[in-house]
This record gives C-alpha cells, sequence and structure tokens, in this order.
C-alpha cells in the first residue's frame, strides 16, 4: 500500500500523537499493549480507540487480538511522521505523485523551494537478510528491525550524497528524517529509456564518475542503466544506499560488478568495444 497525500493532510492531531507515541513505544516493543499507548500519548482511552480505528484503515498501523491487544507501526505510518516532520521543518509544502517505485523504496515528487525528490526507504524482509550478509551494516536485534534497518538505509544515501554532490554528478541531499532522503529533483529520464545521441562521451563521464566516488571513498554497489539518469547532458548516478567504502572486503569484487554492468549496457546497446578489466585497472588507478 501506499502513502497518500490526502491521508497525510487529513490527519489530525491526535492521529499524530497516537503514530508518534506508537513509534517511541516500539523501541520496546514488538507490540505495543494498548494500555501502554494510551498512558504514553497522554489521550483518553476513548480518545485513543478512535484513533487507532482510522489509522488501522488508513494502513499506517496493524492490530493484533493475539498474544494481547496491541498494535505496531506499519511503514504508511512511519512515512507519515517523516512527511510531517518535512512540512514543519518548511523543508516541503505539498507532496506530489510517485514517480518510482523500486524494490527497495518509494519515490515521490514534492515541492520544497522548487521541486524536489522523496525517497521513502522500505527495506524488505528478504533484502534485510541479504543485505545484512553481504555488506555487514545491519545490526540483528531490536525491535521491528524492518524500520530501523530502512531508517539505517536512508542514513547510508544521505551519507554517500552529502559526500559526493560537490564533486560526483548525482542527486544534491538537502534533508533526511527517518527513512526518508528528501534530494533534488533531476528533470530527466533513467539511461535504459532513452537513446544517447553521443554515447561514447557519455560513458567515459560515467567512468569519470566511479573513478572520483572511488577516490572519495565509495563504491556504488548497484551500478546499472536503471541507476543512471540523464539531464539531457550529462549523466547523474543514482540510488546509493548500498555503497560501500573502497577497504570494504568485497570492495573490489562489487566495483567489478558495477563497471562490468554498465560496460555490458553499452556493448549491447551502442556496439561499443569496451575492456571492463582495463577500465577497472583505470579506475582503482
Ligand atoms: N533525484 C531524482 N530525481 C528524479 N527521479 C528520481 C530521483 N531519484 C530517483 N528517481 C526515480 O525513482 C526511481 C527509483 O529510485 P532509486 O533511487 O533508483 O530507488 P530504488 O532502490 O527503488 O531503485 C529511479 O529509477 C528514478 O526513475
Ligand atoms: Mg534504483
Amino acid at each position: 500500500m501506499h502513502l497518500s497525500a490526502d491521508d497525510v493532510r487529513s490527519l489530525h492531531k491526535y492521529d499524530l500523537r497516537v503514530l508518534q507515541s506508537l513509534e517511541f513505544l516500539m523501541s520496546r516493543y514488538d507490540w505495543v499493549p494498548v494500555e501502554e499507548l494510551t498512558k504514553n500519548s497522554r489521550l483518553s482511552a476513548s480518545e485513543v480507540n478512535y484513533r487507532v480505528r482510522r489509522l488501522v484503515d488508513k494502513g499506517m498501523i496493524k492490530f493484533t487480538q493475539i498474544p494481547y491487544p496491541s498494535y505496531c507501526l506499519l511503514y504508511n505510518g512511519y512515512d507519515t511522521l517523516a512527511v510531517n516532520h518535512l512540512a514543519k521543518k518548511g523543508t516541503i509544502s505539498a507532496l506530489g505523485t510517485l514517480v518510482g517505485e523500486g524494490k527497495e523504496s518509494l519515490v515521490y515528487e514534492a515541492i520544497g523551494t522548487g521541486p524536489v525528490i522523496l525517497k521513502f526507504h522500505r527495506v524488505g524482509q528478504r533484502s534485510f537478510k541479504t543485505v545484512q550478509r553481504s555488506r555487514g551494516f545491519l545490526p540483528d536485534k531490536g525491535h521491528c528491525p524492518w524500520i530501523f534497518a530502512s531508517h539505517l538505509s536512508a542514513e547510508q544515501e544521505y551519507i554517500a550524497l552529502s559526500t559526493l554532490h560537490r564533486t560526483v554528478s548525482v542527486p544534491v541531499p538537502l534533508l533526511m528524517n527517518r527513512n526518508v532522503v528528501v534530494m533534488s529533483h533531476i528533470a530527466g529520464a533513467n539511461l535504459n529509456v532513452v537513446t544517447l545521441a553521443e554515447p561514447g562521451k557519455f560513458f567515459d563521464e560515467i567512468i569519470e564518475g566511479i573513478t572520483k566516488a572511488y577516490k572519495l571513498g565509495f563504491v556504488h554497489g548497484d551500478l546499472s542503466e536503471y541507476n543512471i539518469m540523464t539531464d539531457g547532458e550529462k549523466p547523474v548516478i543514482i540510488d546509493w544506499p548500498q555503497w560501500v567504502a573502497p577497504d570494504h572486503p568485497n570492495a573490489e569484487e562489487i566495483l567489478d560488478h558495477d563497471i562490468r554492468t554498465v560496460c555490458q549496457f553499452f556493448q549491447r546497446k551502442y556496439q561499443m568495444k569496451i575492456d571492463p578489466d582495463e577500465l577497472r585497472s583505470s579506475v582503482i588507478g
């Protein structure tokens, strides 16, 4: 289920209070008992009862009767808390349409000082395990690990964009909160759907981007034609949460895979002759 701007807009301050209490209590409980929620939100039992029913209907929280009557926060609720924070801070004034839905995220347009992108990280259970095994940055503890992992994933992407954007062509990060990264909107299209006039030049610029990022301590880790956009002139490399540092034990293999994937795309679509091994040596320098 997706986040809807109307649902966020129509929330009452008590709905938000209940969501905030639930978020806080999730650090202690897998399932938050109704009485705890009532106590923490400082609302009457009947008010809480009314609010939780609305929030369940909006797909923001979930109820279970077993082993005891209790609630847990869902992604829509967590996303809503983040949007509310961004709106209060003045970072965004309106939530726009859904422009991208990946394996691990929902991407929305929004209005800030200009058009911006909100990327809501949503690490799924299956990929949580894979990511944990291959990258090792996710702890396997705490309540509600998916929400926790999504927050970490957003943080990782924000760290990469913050360091890279001055030197490498990537979206400019504006803010992050919970599982959401706010970044500049790239007016363009993904590389898989465009036909480049000068593929050779464009390819060189991608390799230059990979090289600069490597020197700054970042190997992308999921590079492909789907994670490169073009703004009409140059490549913009997006989707950074899974980056690894060059001293990561698998960094060389991951870099190799990134370079090969990009090479294969240009070989296939533009019949370019490229030697990925030579390129890898030049990136590592
Ligand atoms: N800064 C941006 N500007 C414009 N579109 C974007 C931006 N970031 C992401 N998108 C769109 O959303 C899609 C999904 O985003 P991405 O960061 O690749 O996440 P995922 O991990 O879900 O693939 C992208 O393929 C792209 O079409
Ligand atoms: Mg992507």
